[in-house]
């Protein structure tokens, strides 16, 4: 206290209860959240994922019931992703293109059931129908083909926004495809379907228990290391999102979340565009085992660590935690 006069005592406004909601500078509602829901084909059908436990796939007519239930919670967007039956995987992956796989099947049924009351983003990439579990085509030495690859993204977006997406997510990290994607998507009269890019999306290791959910674990051959970002960069993330803000991009993601929010920081000040981030099936995996083993308690963790998110500048997060998030919100 030397020297201070009156006296600056910053724990006066944390002493009740009253005063630190008063004082709370980030708010976390339902409404910041969207979540992401794996389907499977078959009905009524429940799949739980082993390396995400709480997480399950669902058929097209439960998809439908999720939705509903998010609506009720107050969630206001959900994130699809599809486990293609292996059959129908290929080295092009030309199940993307199908107006009825199971993707457009579940956007659907979702805009059947809820209509406007909630948003559908559709995941654009490769890897669910691909029978080497990459993001794009491959060529013979098994580097993924940019051109290529951007040309059946356009037809996969498109397909998906026939169906009914509100918003396109592509995730596949092939440059200039949101300028691509986005050109198809007016031409075609898609002028309000959004695109949320996956500018800085990182080839991360916390993506295990993801790619058992969609049934490309066992399949792919070597990393992503070639298309997604290196984890010791950023001054690259703000270039990736420069970019895909030029191509037309309605917003950005980051991803993974919670060891890049310095990435969402930076990008949240450098651009003021709507940055969201992924709290990927890694972290989701991280906080169970932690709640498993004793060493935390599940709703705080979820709560602390989706609070960060907003305060480092997010306008929202998808999170595998999303409907529990919600609950607890609501009180
Ligand atoms: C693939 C995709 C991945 C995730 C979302 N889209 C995995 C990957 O790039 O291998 C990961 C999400 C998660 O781990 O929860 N296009």
């Amino acid at each position: 206290m030397t020297g201070s006069y009156p006296a600056t005592r910053l724990r006066r406004t944390r002493a009740s209860v009253w005063s630190r909601a008063l004082h709370r500078e980030t708010m976390l509602t339902p409404a910041d959240l969207i979540w992401p829901l794996f389907v499977t084909e078959g009905a009524g059908v429940e799949e739980p994922i082993g390396s995400l436990p709480g997480v399950s796939r669902w058929s097209v007519d439960l998809i439908a019931h999720r939705a509903k239930e998010a609506v009720a919670l107050g969630i206001p967007c959900l994130a699809l992703f599809p486990n293609t039956p292996g059959e129908l995987r290929s080295a092009d992956g030309r199940e993307a293109l199908n107006p009825d796989n199971l993707m457009c099947r579940a956007i659907r049924a979702i805009k059947d059931a809820c209509g406007e009351q909630i948003g559908v983003l559709t995941d654009v990439a490769l890897d669910p129908y691909t029978s080497h579990g990459q993001d794009g085509l491959v060529d013979a030495a098994g580097y993924v083909l940019n051109d290529e690859t951007v040309e059946v993204l356009v037809g996969q977006s498109l397909n998906q926004a026939a169906a009914g997406a509100d918003v396109i997510a592509p995730s596949d990290m092939m440059d200039g495809r949101i300028g691509a994607i986005r050109e198809a998507l007016e031409g075609a009269g898609h002028v309000n379907v959004q695109i949320m890019s996956y500018a800085a999306k990182y080839a991360s290791a916390f993506y295990g228990p993801f790619r058992d959910a969609v049934g490309s674990r066992g399949l792919l051959k070597g990393d992503k290391k070639t298309y997604q970002m290196d984890p010791a960069n950023s001054d690259e993330a703000l270039r990736e999102v420069e970019l895909d803000l030029l191509e037309g991009a309605d917003s950005v993601m980051v991803k993974p979340g919670l060891p890049y929010l310095d990435i969402i920081l930076k990008v949240k000040e450098t651009f003021g565009v709507p940055v969201f981030a992924y709290q990927v099936s890694g972290e989701y995996a991280m906080i169970e085992a932690a709640v498993a083993a004793g060493a935390g308690e599940r709703d705080a963790l979820v709560l602390e660590t989706l609070t960060a998110f907003k305060r480092a500048g997010c306008s929202g997060v998808l999170t595998y935690h999303a409907a529990h998030a919600a609950r607890l919100l609501n009180g």
